[in-house]
């Protein structure tokens, strides 16, 4: 199954897109969850605004779907200043990049996705861009070149990125803020889930809600996902309004169990369980079983399975842990119950 494919995906599909807008926090307090990362930047931003300079450059790293690109619109917005957006993969060329810096105002926020995927020669000019917010241009070619300096105005440079073991370490270095977005509790995502039906008019009931929650493995764009699936259930099978029974089988008729699993995930757990007995697994052979890519299960899958407390990571490989042997029906083994005994990864 493509990854895309999958209902659970915490990627971006095609059908999130025309909600996505909508449903965007637009100010701190609106931005429910993460405390830390809140509340730190919440005094980075006045500390700034109270200099009247920018803020620092800020690094937001967490698996997809938690936050990252609605946080960096938020910052801009608290700021009161303008969103730059572009991309890792967008910016092919260095003059590409110079050309979208020497366009920024005094104070802007350039935003860069995937900020893991920009390549080297386009790195090289972002590194004075956000030490020095400087630009530097050879002119010509051969021993008649010269290089000369173009200041740029003092802006805000926002990457995020899901692998942030991929980012070179001199471009880590740059960023003076760095903020780790964490998988949301339940009762965080029920309040999203609340906030959400409230914008787009549905019906919805607290344990219709939390029950939604709990089946959207702390992600907030899975959660709205699932709001309107459920939704599109309710109003042709229910009352229209997404109650408790509503959701639980509008979600059941989806395949996602009450944990937020799918086909893939058990099919995963239940190979490494009955194939490896509970492992250890590599990465490379979870992957190969599974079809899916092992960046892919690394980076979207394993976060909630690992926060789960079902696969723990060492040395060796993936272990399966006794909670997931109890909620897929298997029977513990002995070995099982000890995975301190192995040396786990931090
Ligand atoms: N803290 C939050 N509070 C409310 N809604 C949120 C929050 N974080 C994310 N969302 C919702 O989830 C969606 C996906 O968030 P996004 O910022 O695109 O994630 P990322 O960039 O990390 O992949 C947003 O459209 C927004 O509606
Ligand atoms: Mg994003």
């Amino acid at each position: 199954m493509k990854e895309d494919d999958r209902i659970i995906t915490s990627s971006m599909r095609e059908e999130d897109l025309k909600n996505e807008y909508s449903l965007r926090p637009k100010f701190l307090n609106e931005y429910i969850g993460q405390d830390q990362a809140k509340e730190h930047i919440s005094i980075y931003i006045a500390a700034a605004k109270s200099r009247g300079e920018s803020l620092d450059h800020a690094l937001l790293y967490g698996p997809p779907g938690l936050g990252k690109t609605t946080l960096a619109g938020i910052i801009a917005n608290e700021m009161g200043v303008n969103l730059r957006v572009t991309s890792g993969p967008a910016i092919s060329h260095a003059g590409d990049l110079a050309a979208i810096l020497t366009n920024l105002a005094p104070g802007d926020v350039l935003f860069i996705d995937e900020i893991h995927r920009l390549n080297p020669a386009v790195e090289e000019v972002l590194y004075p861009a956000m030490e020095d917010y400087a630009l530097d241009i050879v002119i010509g070619k051969g021993p008649g070149a010269r290089s000369i300096r173009l200041d740029l105005p003092k802006f805000t440079l926002i990457g995020a990125t899901t692998r942030l073991g991929m980012l070179s370490s001199p471009l880590r270095d740059r960023f003076g803020i760095k903020e780790q977005l964490q998988l949301y509790s339940p009762e965080q995502l029920k309040e999203i889930i609340v906030r959400s039906a409230q914008i787009l008019s549905i019906d919805i009931d607290e344990e219709g809600a939390l029950e939604i929650a709990s089946r959207s493995r702390g992600t907030p764009r899975i959660a709205n996902r699932l709001l309107r699936r459920v939704r599109d259930y309710a109003q042709v099978k229910g009352s229209g309004c997404v109650d408790l029974m509503t959701a639980q089988r509008g979600l059941d008729m989806l395949a996602i169990d009450e944990l937020g699993l799918d086909a893939v995930d058990r099919r995963m757990l239940i190979a490494m369980i009955t194939i490896f007995k509970g492992g250890p697994v590599g990465l490379d052979t979870i992957a190969a079983y599974t079809g899916e890519d092992a960046g892919t299960i690394e980076d979207v899958y394993e976060p909630y399975l690992l926060k789960l407390g079902f696969l723990a990571r060492t040395n060796r490989g993936r272990i399966v842990l006794p909670e997931a042997y109890a909620h897929l029906d298997y029977p513990i083994p002995e070995g099982a119950a000890a995975p301190q005994q192995m040396k786990l990864e931090v």
